[in-house]
């Protein structure tokens, strides 16, 4: 099989990646995809580096059974935790969310103050701040946690007031940052973007890591000339580690159309 028509390869903690995968259908239609969500074990947010680390050495094994010419890690918290260490590891190319999104927040800052909001691992990994502040050193960022907008995203909870409240308690002390720029550095954050945007104020800039990231896989597959030939018609995938049902039924929330067939996989055997 000839390299170009092979399929991208995208995985996450669980269903949180389809926001990413998306993007991908979107700005790539005659590309084919293979989609991997781990909602065995998800989440990753709370758990240490080293657990997710070893967890995304099996996905990308997984990924890479199945032919993949790109695999993109679309989850946030390993794109923090793990892409280094996973680069090191496998010959593949693989890209992942956290550099798109600082290379957009850096182009729209104007003040020089980017907020960055993600999961607990994320944060406290210190990805999202080191990779803008490697692109311009003088930028401020500050960030902060919001582990429940996860939850609150995946129960479909988009517009009601107990989420107001909970994004009006954790994005209280970024306001008083005055920042221009927000980076949504976590798969299930574009669900909330209403919300986010009326609690940081509308002046505020929100950077979506998922649309980023699909802009850069194009740049990349054109760059290796291995994008897949226009006038094809592009054939989708999904497997998970659980609960294939559950996958489906909460998918539409996240990728706008329900997803028709997913397949469960023993991801203990790669
Ligand atoms: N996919 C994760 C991320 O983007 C969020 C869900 C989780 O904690 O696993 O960080």
């Amino acid at each position: 099989m000839k390299v170009s028509s092979r399929a991208i390869g995208i995985f996450d903690s669980g269903v949180g990646g389809l926001t990413v995968a998306k993007e991908v259908f979107k700005k790539l239609p005659s590309e084919n995809v293979i989609y991997f969500g781990d909602t065995a074990r998800t989440p990753y947010g709370p758990r240490s580096a080293e657990i997710v680390k070893k967890f995304s050495v099996q996905n990308i094994s997984f990924l890479s059974t199945q032919g993949v010419k790109l695999i993109v890690v679309a989850c946030n918290t390993a794109s923090a935790v793990a892409l280094d260490y996973l680069k090191r590891i496998f010959q593949l190319p693989l890209m992942g969310v956290i550099e798109p999104g600082s290379r957009a927040a850096v182009k729209v800052t104007e003040s020089g103050r980017i907020g960055v909001i993600g999961t607990a691992g994320t944060i406290r990994s210190k990805s999202y701040t080191k990779a803008i502040q490697k692109i311009d050193k003088k930028i401020k960022v500050f960030d902060y946690p919001c582990p429940l907008f996860v939850s609150l995203a995946e129960e479909g909870y988009i517009n009601k007031k107990a989420t107001y409240l909970i994004a009006q308690e954790y994005l209280t002390p970024l306001k008083k940052q005055k920042i221009d720029t927000l980076v949504l550095g976590c798969t299930h954050y574009p669900l909330l973007k209403k919300v986010i945007s009326t609690v940081i104020g509308e002046n505020v800039t929100l950077i979506d890591s998922a649309e980023e990231t699909a802009l850069e896989v194009k740049k990349i597959l054109e760059q290796k000339d291995m994008m897949n030939p226009a006038n094809s018609e592009p054939a989708y995938r999904f497997y998970v580690s659980d609960f294939p049902e559950k996958f489906i039924q909460i998918s539409e929330r996240f990728l706008g159309e329900k997803v028709k067939k997913v397949k469960k996989i023993d991801i203990n055997k790669y």
